[in-house]
C-alpha cells in the first residue's frame, strides 16, 4: 500500500472517522482504498477472542484459548526464552482466530500490593519488567502479521478510579521506575503498538499528553508505531491528536468527530496530526495483512503453560525438606484443590483449551475439597479436615484470595487471606506436624501461620497447567525454580505508600524507594524479599570476576539432582553521591544445571546501569559495589568498581529529609520538597461544576438526578447478575465500578454510539440542575 496516497486520497471526515475504530474490537475498513480492518484481542496471558457478544471485562465467552499463567507467575520464572515462546504460542492463536494485534504485555510497576491488577503485571522492578515484557512481545510478533501493544503507558498502578485519577510523582520516580519498563519493551521488545492509559500523569490524561507521547515515547525511544487508547481512556479527540495518540477505541462512537472537524476548518489543529496518525493505523493494517490463520496445536500451548507454571511457582519454605512428598502419604484439603483458582477477573479472562486441578493431577492422593467460593468453611469441614490430617503423614493444604477479592476495576482491600483459609491452616498444622500449603492469588499475601507450617509453596495465578505443575512440583517430578517478582511485607503497614495507595490522585510520595528499594534501604524485615525462592537443590557461587564492565560469576548446583538458579546482579550505589536505594537489579539469567555441573554467568553493563535521571539520565562517579545475589537479601559475592562521570549530589532543599534517611515513610511536606512545590490537593466537584469528565459516582453526591441514575444502575445490574447475592460476585462488582467511575465521555465512546454527544451533554447538564 502506498500509505501517503491513501492518505491523501481521504477526505477529512474520513480520516477523523478512520481513528476511531468500527466496533469493540476493529478498526475501520476502506473498501473503496484497499483496506482491511485491523482485529485486537485480549490479552496478556491468552487470547480472549469474542464472537457476538463482546465485551471489555472479559464477562461474555471468548473462544477457547491456552490460558497461559499470568504475569505474576510467569514473570517468576525469570526465563526470557520462555516467555518468549508464551507470546509466540499467544500469537499463533491470535493469527488462527485472525486477529493482528495482542493486548498485551501489560508493564506496570506492582507499586503496592494491593492493586487489583496485579496479577496482570510483572514485576515491581523496572528493570525485570522491561525485559520480560521486551521478550513476551518478541515472541508474539515473531509470528508474522501479529502485533503485541504494551500496556497501560504509563504510572497505572492501582484500580480505584483508574479512569479518573492523576498519578501524581516527581520525574527521577517517573523516569527511574514507572517509565523504565515500557522504555525498555519499546527499545529492546520493538512493540509495534503502545496502549496509553485512563489515567492522567501530573495533571494531564495520558490520551493528551503529547509529552509523553511524542517527546518521550518516539522522539527519545524512537518508537514508530500506533498508540491504541485504553477501551474508554481518550479524553480531548483534539488533544490527542496533537499528542499522538491514534486510535480511539473501542470504536462505533463519534466521540468529538465534529469538534475535530471544526478545528482543522478554523485552523485550531493542524492536519498533518491527523494524517500521521492515519498514516500510522494504516501501517498496521498493512502488516496485519500477513497473518496465516493456520490451526494452532492445543495441545503443545497447554504443555507450554503447564512448563511455565512450573518454573513460576516459587517455593517459599521447605523445612527439613519435607517436600518432594510421597502422594500417598498426603491428604489434600482446600475447595482451592479441587476448583482452582488459576487465573483473575477482567479484560484478561480466558477460556481455556482445558484445566486440571491439584487434586486430579495427584489421583494417589485423597481429596478433602472444603469451603465456598467466597472463603468462608463450616466448623464441621474444619474438623473433618484435622481429622483426615490426623490420619495422614502429610497435610497438604490449598488456600489463597478468592477471585472477588482481586480483579480488574477494584483493589484488594487488604493483604490477608480469607480468616477461614488462615483458621484452617492453623488448625490442620496444629493437628499434623508435616503441613504443606500450596498457595494461590495474584499477588502477596500476610502469612501469619507461616511459622507453624513445614513447606510453602506459592504458584500464583498459574493458568490451565497449574495443577498438573504443583503436582509435580509437590511430588518431586519437577524441581522449584521460580523467584519472587515483588517483596512480601510482614505486615501490610510495612508497606511504604500504605497510607498514600488508593487515593482519588495517588502521590506517590514514596519516589523511587518502591518494594525492595525500599525495603533494603530502610533495613525494614519483611517475610520473603524481591527475587527469592527455594529449590529441592542448593547452589554454590564462585569467585565473581570484573573486567572493564564485564562481570563473570560461576555457579554450580551442589545438591544431587538437576534444578535451576536465577542469578542475580544488583549494582550499590556509592554511598555520598544523590540519594539512591541501596540495591537496584541490572542483570539476571536463569541457569538450569545438573547435580555437580557449573556455569559462568556473565553480565554487561553499561552507562544506564548506572545512572539516574537528573534533566536527562547522569551517571555519578564513585565506587559502585557489585552484587551477586540469589535474592535481593541474599548477597552471595560481591566487588567494587570505580566508574567515573558526573558528580552528583542530594539538592540542598533535599538533605537530611526522609529520602536520605529513610526513617519513617515521607509526608506530604517532604513530597513537596520533592517535587519542588506544594501540591494542592484537587476539590471535589460541585452541582453546577460538572463536566464531561466527571463520573455518575462523583456526580451523585451532589445531584439528586445522578443518585437515582446510580441506583438504577446499581439495580439493574443486582438483577443481571443474580439478586442481593451478586454484590460479591467480581462480575457485578466490576460492571458497577465501570460504569459509576467512568467519566460521562468515556461511557460515551465505550457505549458504541447507543450514547451521543447530545445524549452525553444532556446527562452533564441535568446532573448540574437538578
Ligand atoms: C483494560 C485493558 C484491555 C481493554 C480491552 C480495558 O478495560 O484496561 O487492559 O485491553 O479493556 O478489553
Amino acid at each position: 500500500m502506498n500509505i501517503e496516497k491513501t492518505v491523501e486520497s481521504m477526505t477529512l471526515k474520513e480520516k477523523i472517522s478512520f481513528c476511531t475504530g468500527k466496533d469493540f474490537w476493529n478498526t475501520k475498513k476502506l473498501p473503496r482504498l484497499m483496506v482491511d480492518n485491523v482485529k485486537m484481542s485480549d490479552g496478556p496471558h491468552g487470547l480472549r477472542c469474542q464472537g457476538e457478544n463482546t465485551d471489555m471485562l472479559g464477562i461474555n465467552k471468548s473462544f477457547p484459548a491456552t490460558c497461559f499463567p499470568t504475569a505474576v507467575t510467569a514473570g517468576a520464572t525469570w526465563n526470557r526464552e520462555l516467555y518468549a515462546a508464551e507470546g509466540r504460542a499467544i500469537g499463533l492463536e491470535a493469527s488462527a482466530a485472525g486477529v493482528s494485534v495482542v493486548l498485551g504485555p501489560g508493564c506496570n510497576i506492582k507499586r503496592n500490593p494491593l492493586c487489583g491488577r496485579s496479577f496482570e503485571y510483572i514485576s515491581e522492578d523496572p528493570f525485570l519488567s522491561g525485559y520480560m515484557a521486551a521478550a513476551f512481545i518478541e515472541g508474539v510478533q515473531s509470528v508474522e502479521g501479529v502485533s503485541a501493544c504494551v500496556k497501560h503507558f504509563a504510572v497505572n498502578s492501582q484500580e480505584y478510579k483508574r479512569q479518573s485519577s492523576d498519578s501524581m510523582l516527581d520525574e527521577r520516580a517517573l523516569r527511574e521506575i514507572y517509565l523504565a519498563p515500557f522504555e525498555i519493551a519499546v527499545k529492546e521488545g520493538k512493540a509495534h503498538t503502545v496502549m496509553c492509559s485512563y489515567n492522567k500523569i501530573n495533571g494531564v490524561y495520558a490520551s493528551d499528553n503529547r509529552w509523553l507521547l511524542t517527546d518521550v515515547l518516539r522522539k527519545e525511544w524512537g518508537f514508530c508505531g500506533a498508540v491504541i487508547t485504553d477501551w474508554g481512556a481518550l479524553n480531548d479527540r483534539i488533544k490527542a491528536f496533537e499528542a499522538g495518540c491514534d486510535l480511539n477505541m473501542p470504536g462505533g462512537s463519534k466521540y468529538m468527530h465534529k469538534a475535530t472537524e471544526r478545528a482543522v476548518k478554523r485552523g485550531e489543529l493542524d492536519e498533518k496530526y491527523i494524517n500521521e496518525s492515519v498514516s500510522r493505523i494504516l501501517a498496521l493494517s498493512e502488516r496485519g495483512q500477513n497473518i496465516k490463520r493456520e490451526p494452532f496445536d492445543a495441545e503443545s500451548h497447554h504443555a507450554l503453560a503447564r512448563k511455565i507454571a512450573e518454573q513460576g511457582a516459587v517455593l517459599l519454605k521447605n523445612k527439613e525438606n519435607i517436600l518432594p512428598l510421597n502422594e500417598p502419604d498426603a491428604v489434600i484439603i482446600g475447595r482451592m484443590a479441587a476448583d482452582p483458582r488459576y487465573q483473575g477477573s477482567g479484560s484478561s479472562h480466558i477460556n481455556p483449551t482445558k484445566l486440571t486441578s491439584l487434586a486430579e493431577a495427584m489421583p494417589n492422593s485423597l481429596c478433602l475439597p472444603c469451603g465456598d467460593e467466597q472463603g468462608n468453611i463450616s466448623e464441621s469441614e474444619i474438623e473433618a479436615a484435622v481429622a483426615a490430617a490426623r490420619s495422614h503423614r502429610i497435610a497438604v493444604v490449598a488456600v489463597g484470595l478468592p477471585e472477588f477479592y482481586e480483579s480488574e476495576a477494584f483493589d484488594r482491600q487488604h493483604l490477608r487471606l480469607p480468616k477461614d483459609h488462615n483458621l484452617l491452616v492453623e488448625r490442620v498444622a496444629d493437628a499434623n506436624e508435616n503441613t504443606v500449603v500450596v498457595l494461590f492469588g495474584g499477588g502477596a499475601m500476610e502469612l501469619p501461620w507461616a511459622d507453624k507450617v513445614k513447606a510453602i509453596l506459592y504458584m500464583g495465578l498459574s493458568g490451565q497447567g497449574g495443577g498438573e505443575a504443583a503436582a509435580d512440583l509437590l511430588t518431586g517430578r519437577a524441581c522449584p525454580s521460580g523467584k519472587l517478582t515483588e517483596s512480601w511485607p510482614l505486615n501490610y503497614s510495612d508497606v511504604i505508600s500504605a497510607d498514600t495507595f488508593g487515593q482519588k490522585n495517588p502521590e506517590y510520595r514514596e519516589s523511587m524507594f518502591v518494594g525492595y528499594r525500599y525495603y533494603s534501604t530502610a533495613n525494614i524485615v519483611v517475610r520473603y524479599p524481591f527475587g527469592y525462592g527455594l529449590s529441592y537443590t542448593s547452589f554454590e557461587y564462585g569467585d565473581m570476576k570484573i573486567d572493564d564492565r564485564k562481570v563473570s560469576v560461576t555457579v554450580k548446583n551442589a545438591g544431587e539432582r538437576r534444578g535451576a538458579e536465577v542469578v542475580q546482579l544488583y549494582i550499590a550505589p556509592p554511598k555520598d553521591g544523590i540519594f539512591r536505594p541501596r540495591r537496584e537489579l541490572k542483570g539476571f539469567e536463569r541457569v538450569e544445571l545438573d547435580a555437580g555441573e557449573s556455569r559462568t554467568v556473565s553480565f554487561v553493563l553499561d552507562d544506564r546501569s548506572f545512572a539516574v535521571w537528573q534533566d536527562g539520565w547522569i551517571v555519578p562517579s564513585g565506587v559502585y559495589g557489585i552484587e551477586i545475589g540469589s535474592s535481593s537479601e541474599d548477597i552471595r559475592a560481591r566487588a567494587e568498581i570505580e566508574v567515573s562521570g558526573e558528580t552528583v549530589e542530594t539538592p540542598e532543599s533535599l538533605r537530611d529529609t526522609v529520602y536520605e534517611t529513610l526513617s519513617g515513610k515521607p509526608t506530604r511536606e517532604d513530597w513537596g520538597k520533592l517535587m519542588g512545590c506544594s501540591v494542592p490537593i484537587e476539590s471535589a466537584k460541585k452541582k453546577g461544576e460538572y463536566d464531561l469528565s466527571s463520573t455518575i459516582c462523583e456526580m451523585k453526591d451532589g445531584s439528586l438526578f445522578m443518585k437515582l441514575v446510580y441506583k438504577a444502575t446499581e439495580l439493574f445490574l443486582l438483577a443481571r447478575y443474580g439478586g442481593k447475592k451478586a454484590r460479591i460476585d467480581p462480575t457485578y462488582r466490576m460492571m458497577l465500578i465501570s460504569v459509576t467511575h467512568n467519566p460521562i465521555r468515556s461511557l460515551e465512546i465505550c457505549s458504541g454510539g447507543a450514547l451521543n454527544g447530545f445524549l452525553s451533554r444532556l446527562i452533564v447538564r441535568l446532573a448540574n440542575l437538578i
